[in-house]
């Protein structure tokens, strides 16, 4: 009987679909690269999200191991060469949580637009600040999608009702731009000049190198601001808080880190910037939906041989 490791918190419903197909499934969470190396030989497929990381030597480890399953989209937790290399493969759950973590990025988007933060926690202090917080609106901006897969497409649906101008700067676009009639096909130049908003929803690149540089700061509009719920490395933070300190852009807010969790950070009490503990994806409803689509695919993999959503 196959079995199969979930080493990363998620919905209890994989562990059911596991029992119910009779692969064995142990659930042990927060285990240290060590740990896990210890215990790898033993299993057939491995479940994670973000937090555990898939390194050479834990894939050296696991002799047994076939399949590893990321339970939401981005793979970079994951040396995925080296699981190819070594005769497994990787899968994830494109679209799992598209939904969630575009709902985040407009929630962050009307946040820093209306300062809900800074209201939320002066109003609780008693201190009435209704004069000194005047937000703006949305409707009539012109949002800067950077990344068009599931989540860059499903926000650019959600601010539909908004009057809102969305210019988009994707590779892939060209080809199937007859698609979203509702958005611009622009150079990632024109995308940082022209926006209000500018939201990030690529994947990072290969190198870590970040995708927006001092130099952009300096040819984006003063009151911008920059929204990152994709992966922290996209956004430099050093160059992102000088930019705040020197008035280039007006604000920004952030799900994601360059090191997660992050305990420090540069980032940290810039009142200009809204931060999150990388919780874009995590809702209710998408953590059911990727724990259930890769434990499926899983199960379909160990048991029939059916390879779904491979990277
Ligand atoms: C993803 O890549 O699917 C999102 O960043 C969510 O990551 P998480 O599963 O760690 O919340």
């Amino acid at each position: 009987m196959p079995k199969v490791l979930i080493s990363d918190s998620m919905s209890n419903i994989a562990q059911k679909i596991f029992e119910k197909n009779n692969i064995t499934v142990d659930v042990k969470t927060g285990l240290s690269e060590e740990e896990i190396i210890k215990i790898i030989p033993d299993y057939d497929g491995m479940v994670v999200r973000s937090a555990t990381k898939v390194t050479k030597n834990i894939i050296s480890a696991a002799k047994n191991l076939k399949v590893i399953g990321r339970a939401g989209a981005g793979v970079d937790n994951i040396d995925v060469s080296y699981a190819k290399e070594n005769n497994m493969i990787v899968m994830n759950t494109p679209g799992g949580n598209a939904n969630a973590t575009a709902e985040h990025a407009f929630a962050l988007i009307m946040s820093v637009l209306r300062k809900i933060p800074f209201a939320n926690e002066t109003t609780h202090k008693g201190m009435w600040e209704k004069k000194n917080i005047k937000g703006n609106e949305l409707s009539k901006k012109t949002l800067g999608i950077v990344g068009f897969g599931n989540v860059g497409v499903r926000l650019s649906n959600l601010v539909k009702g908004f009057d809102v101008k969305v210019l988009v700067y994707s590779k892939s676009l060209k080809s199937r731009k007859e698609d979203y009639p509702h958005v611009e096909d622009v150079s990632f130049e024109e995308l940082i000049s022209k926006s209000d908003i500018i939201s990030f929803h690529c994947k990072a690149t290969k190198e870590g190198k970040p995708l927006i540089s001092k130099d952009h700061y300096k040819k984006m509009k003063k009151t911008a601001y920059i929204i990152n719920a994709a992966r922290g490395n996209i956004v430099d933070e050093k160059d992102l808080n000088d930019a705040l300190n020197e008035n280039l852009i007006a604000g920004a807010a952030i799900d994601v880190f360059s090191k997660e969790p992050a305990k420090e950070n540069i980032l940290f009490n810039n009142p200009k910037i809204i931060l999150t503990p990388h919780i874009a994806a995590s809702t209710s409803e998408a953590s059911v939906v990727v724990a259930e689509m890769v434990a499926n695919q899983i199960c379909d993999f160990l048991l029939n041989k059916v390879q779904k959503n491979i990277v």
